[in-house]
Order: C-alpha cells, then structure tokens, then sequence
C-alpha cells in the first residue's frame, strides 16, 4: 500500500509529535525531513555540497535539536540547491512501500502534491515558543524571537515557502492539548484509509 501523510507548518507547533503517533498508531514509517536541513545546517562548508553527501549517520548527531541549529537549517533552507539536492530522498520515502509520514514545511506542497493526507499544523507564536522553551529552556523571550525569525524566513523564501496545501486540514493547536491533536490526526488519516477498502 502507497500512503502518504504529510504534516506541514511552522516551527515547534507540534509536528514531529502528532507525526510520531501518527506512524506508531497505523505501522506507517516516520521522516522528520527538519533533521535532513539542521543535519546540513551545521555541517559547515559549501551547505549545497553538504546536501548531496549527506548520509544517516549525519541525522544522528546529538547538537540537531538546538536553536542554533534550527537557525542555520532555516537559513540553508532556503538555497535551492539544497533543496533540490534533498528531494529526491523524500519523494521516494513518501511512496515507499507499507505507508509514511513526513513532516516539514513543504511536504504538501512540493515534495508529495499527491499526498493522501495533508494537515498543517500551527498555533500563535507565544504557545509555540512557550512549547519550545520547556524543552531548551534558556530564556523564553529570545527563543519567542527565535520562532518568529524563523517562521519569517520559512515563509518569506521564494523557493517552496511555508504555507498550508490548498486542500490541507489546518490543525490549529494554540488551545488544544497534544493528545486531542494526534486523535484528530489520527481520525483524519483513519477515514481516508477507510474510503480506499
Ligand atoms: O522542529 P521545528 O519545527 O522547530 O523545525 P524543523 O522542522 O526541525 O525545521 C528546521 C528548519 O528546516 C525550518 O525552520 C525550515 O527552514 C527548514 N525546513 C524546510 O525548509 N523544509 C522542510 N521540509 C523541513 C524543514
């Protein structure tokens, strides 16, 4: 079976998580593609060189989590030899056999137009923040700045900006716990399955 769940939107609103459950409840594999431009952001050197040679062992490293880092995977983002260099990787993760889920800002988009589940994820900038800094800690209002420079950056790139798919499900998260976010998710992604029998 070739099935795609692509969870798009800005930074810390929830994606990886909902993504993670996601692929747990239904057995479907799980890419979170941010890893893919952080592991290039800090690479150092020429970032598109970086792109093509990239290989697992780079997603594993422990410093991909950081603000830094984010940091430099939005701003690596947004040169589009890296990206073209990174599509490749994705698409075929996407139709690979068994079922997958990708999160990301332009799994909708550009990477699986032909998605059969597409939802963005978002919430207000002050709960994102809020969300991002009990996990870094430091101090909340540089990290609130971090989030907006960001989002700016992600949605502001010419090449595949941050914005919802036409027919994506917008999950807005702001008053919504996590669990009550991958239910929704998860009855979204269960009634598409259920029209394809
Ligand atoms: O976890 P968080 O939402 O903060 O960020 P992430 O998903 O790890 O993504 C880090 C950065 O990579 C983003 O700010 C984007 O600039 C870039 N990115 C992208 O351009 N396209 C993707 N599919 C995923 C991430």
């Amino acid at each position: 079976m070739i099935f795609t769940v692509a969870i798009d939107g800005p930074a810390a609103a929830g994606k990886g998580t909902i993504g993670r459950a996601v692929a747990a409840r239904f057995g479907f594999r799980h890419l979170d593609t941010g890893l893919l431009y952080r592991a290039v952001g800090v690479q150092g050197g020429d970032p598109a060189q970086a792109a093509r040679d990239l290989s697992p062992g780079d997603l594993a490293r422990d410093d991909l989590r950081t603000l830094e880092a984010g940091q430099a995977a939005s701003r690596v983002a947004a040169l589009p030899e890296v990206r073209a260099a990174l599509v490749d990787f994705q698409r075929r993760f996407a139709r690979s056999e068994g079922g997958a889920v990708l999160d990301g800002r332009d799994i909708g988009t550009v990477i699986c137009p032909e998605a059969e589940v597409k939802l963005y994820v978002t919430a207000s900038p002050e709960v994102r923040a809020h969300r991002r800094w009990l996990e870094v800690g430091g101090d909340e209002a540089r990290v609130l700045a971090e989030v907006k420079e960001r989002d700016a950056r992600d949605m502001g790139r010419a090449d595949a900006p941050l914005r919802p798919a036409e027919d994506a499900v917008v999950i807005d998260t702001s008053e919504m716990g996590i669990d009550e976010a991958v239910e929704l998710a998860c009855a979204i992604v269960s009634t598409r399955l259920g029209g394809r029998d």
